[in-house]
């Protein structure tokens, strides 16, 4: 069944794990992840990006989940990831999303207040939860784009979440969408972060751009023909460490991206007379579904949660 992310969150916020918000675009990336979830029993946030709306259409994409819903009783939530502006969010909401970001970062403070807070009142209204977002991330997504991050300030984080009423916050601490996420050493500001949970208690926090690039991916797609170069991204042990904070929601899809490429490119290597997509997708979902179990198992710690 559809639901929201209220009971998912509070148990991961006392219980010190993270549930896995997957990025889907297609259906091979519906299906591994969806198996995934199902063997740990997991529970798990299927989200939409605006480009997958764009790549897969919005009702593709929408029957497709839809179709996951109907072929199992696996719990899942239905989120807007990115949501740029009023509008989208609630085109999400009418169209049956249990949960939409709206991510006004790259606005000044007092309009990403004003918008998200008109948000959560359209959203509270139909039974539907909001994540907003406060600092910036740097990297790449489709529409948004930053050079540079500003981190998250704690005073300003709970006037946000006191004045707009939203139910879970993204933050920026040093994560950063896309597969190349540090030059040098890794490092999350666990400071700051201990100190935005410490003055919001109980309130969920959200990390976007929580990918951990494996270097096997990364290896693999350069070795059979690719060019994605040193890529780096946020060390597991890191990632295991922010669960245990107030963090309840951790964003994936770089990761996902890099394991379809990787062993795509590998099978297309090995196997140079196949032509049949069914030939190369099959193992591509193979390695989606195995990538998402490690890290429902090894990295989120919320197997058995459901
Ligand atoms: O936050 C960015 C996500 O990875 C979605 O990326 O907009 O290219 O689908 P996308
Ligand atoms: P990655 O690029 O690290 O996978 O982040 C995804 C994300 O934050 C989606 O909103
Ligand atoms: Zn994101
Ligand atoms: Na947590």
């Amino acid at each position: 069944p559809l639901t929201g992310t209220k009971e998912m969150f509070a148990r991961a916020y006392k219980e010190g794990y993270a549930v896995g918000a997957f990025n889907v675009n297609n259906m091979e990336i519906i299906q591994g992840i969806m198996e995934a979830a199902q063997e740990e029993k997991a529970p798990l946030i299927l989200q939409v990006s605006a480009g997958a709306r764009r790549y897969a259409g919005q009702t593709y994409i929408k029957k497709l989940i839809e179709a996951a819903l109907e072929e199992t009783d696996h719990p899942l939530a239905l989120h807007l990831d990115h949501g740029q502006d009023f509008e989208i969010c609630k085109q999400c909401i009418d169209g049956g999303f249990s949960s939409v970001m709206f991510d006004g970062s790259h606005l000044d403070f007092e309009e990403n207040i004003a918008i998200t807070k008109q948000v959560v009142e359209y959203a509270h209204e139909r039974g539907v939860v909001v994540e907003a977002e406060l600092g910036r991330l740097a990297g790449v997504e489709d529409d948004v784009h930053s050079e540079e991050s500003i981190y998250t300030d704690p005073d300003q984080a709970v006037e946000f979440v006191e004045r707009t009423g939203c139910d879970s916050l993204a933050i920026a601490i040093g994560t950063s969408h896309g597969a190349y996420k540090f030059t040098g050493e890794a490092r999350l500001d666990f400071e700051r972060l201990e100190k935005i949970t410490n003055m919001l208690p109980e309130f969920p926090i959200v990390l976007h751009g929580s990918s951990s690039v494996p270097q096997e991916f990364v290896e693999m797609a350069n070795k059979y023909g690719g060019d994605i170069g040193s890529a780096k991204g946020v060390p597991e042990e890191l990632l295991r460490k922010a669960a245990t904070y107030g963090v309840c929601k951790i964003n994936i899809d770089t990761d996902i991206r890099l394991a379809m490429t990787a062993v795509i490119r590998k099978h297309f290597a090995e196997n140079p007379s196949h032509f049949d997509p069914r030939q190369y997708l099959k193992p591509a979902r193979q390695a989606v579904k195995e990538m998402v179990q490690h890290k429902i198992k090894n990295v989120l710690g919320c197997s058995n949660k459901i």
